[in-house]
């Protein structure tokens, strides 16, 4: 169809092509189960762009496990640097069962993470249909919540180490940083998104102000100042981390954002993931707001599901439906949300890997021809 026309109106086709918005964006399929449903994802966002007149350009990235067994190098610093140019990466999975743990997350996830300084780990909690929630009595307007998890700091710089290691007296020391303005940078994202999403306009602070009485503290006074100065429109309220979990499970409906710090974010995600369905659907993104941002499906690379095309594909599509938006392409991105919504609630049966109904590529299929 495009060809033809082309064909006969070479002029105005140039035309349109000029004004089409083009993006280029890396892909890391990475580890397991990755690979298939970036596919998907890529199937999906070629309709979304199609439909709304845009130029998605891929480049692939060969990274993850069978790289490292391959090479000893978990990411090349110049293929960091060529990610730098991108305004996005679409991650699959990273994790391989034959790589010892920890050396491919710090080593390619958390090295991306931090050096492209994507403080914000974005990780919306929404549930599509009332059949996958695993808590009684919640339907989807009891359960739309965003937790916005600092991504750069806390627990996770890796900072600390051993003394005496191996001997009866061996002491392991592993710290958590939290500076003022790498708290301040992720308060003003949270707070700047309570007001956009314009819900209930309230955020809660996730800490553990009664026992990590100085980086909480740090935390609960830069909330409260920069509240009070910049944000007096935003109801301000807290939570302790434990308390927080029990909420999720009792009262999800309570919550509108939630900020809070990397290894705390890291935890409440997974039950949020579970209370909005499970790894299936969850999404994430990993936000430089200024630079290069990637998005990911937040289960991991499933080694036991790869190959089997049962993986359900769900949670990658909705990252890349998030990375549109994050590009500014909000009428994409709310069209494939709306397609995912549709075919959750009119097809899959069950969003677990194996019991959806469909294969993976099938579930692509789904979403493609629902947009
Ligand atoms: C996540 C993951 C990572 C994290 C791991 C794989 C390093 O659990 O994205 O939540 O802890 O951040
Ligand atoms: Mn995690």
């Amino acid at each position: 169809m495009m060809e033809a026309t082309s064909f006969s109106f070479p002029a105005k086709t140039r035309d349109i092509d000029k004004h089409m918005k083009s993006y280029n964006i890396a892909v890391i399929g990475g580890d397991g189960t990755g690979p298939e449903v970036v596919r998907e994802t890529i199937k999906v966002l070629n309709v979304a762009a199609k439909k709304f007149n845009l130029k998605l350009n891929y480049t692939d990235y060969d990274l993850g496990g069978d790289r490292y067994l391959r090479t000893k190098e978990a990411l090349p610093d110049s293929v960091l640097a060529e990610l730098r140019k991108f305004p996005a990466i679409l991650l699959g999975a990273i994790g391989h069962p034959d790589v010892q743990p920890g050396i491919l997350e710090k080593g390619i996830l958390l090295r991306i993470r931090f050096e492209l300084e994507q403080y914000i780990n974005l990780r919306p909690v929404k549930l599509y249909d009332e059949r996958f929630c695993p808590l009684k009595n919640k339907k989807p307007e009891h359960i739309d919540f965003v937790v916005v998890r600092e991504n750069n700091e806390g627990l996770y710089t890796g900072s600390g180490g051993f003394t005496y290691k191996g001997s009866p007296h061996e002491v392991a020391l592993q710290a958590s940083i939290s500076t003022r303005p790498g708290v301040e940078r992720c308060l003003r994202y949270a707070f700047d998104l309570t007001r956009k999403r314009n819900k209930e306009k309230k955020l809660t602070l996730c800490g553990k102000t009664n026992v990590l009485t100085f980086a909480f503290d740090l935390w609960e006074r830069a909330f409260h100042e920069i509240g009070q100065k910049d944000y007096p429109d935003i109801k301000r309220d807290y939570a302790h981390v434990d308390a927080t979990t029990m909420w999720f499970v009792k009262n999800p409906e309570w919550f509108d954002v939630i900020v809070t710090d990397n290894m705390f974010g890291d935890i409440i995600t997974d039950l949020g993931a579970m209370v909005q369905g499970g790894m299936g659907i969850a999404a994430g993104g990993n936000i430089n707001p200024k630079g290069t941002s990637m998005f990911e499906p937040i289960g991991g690379s499933a080694p036991k599901y790869t190959g089997q095309g049962v993986i359900n594909p769900l949670a990658a599509i909705c990252a890349g439906q998030m990375m549109l938006d994050f590009l500014g392409e909000t009428k994409a991105a709310q069209a494939i949300e709306n397609a995912v919504i549709k075919i959750t609630r009119e097809k899959i049966k069950d969003l677990a890997a194996g019991k959806m109904g469909f294969n993976t590529s099938q579930v692509g299929d789904l979403v493609a021809g629902a947009l």
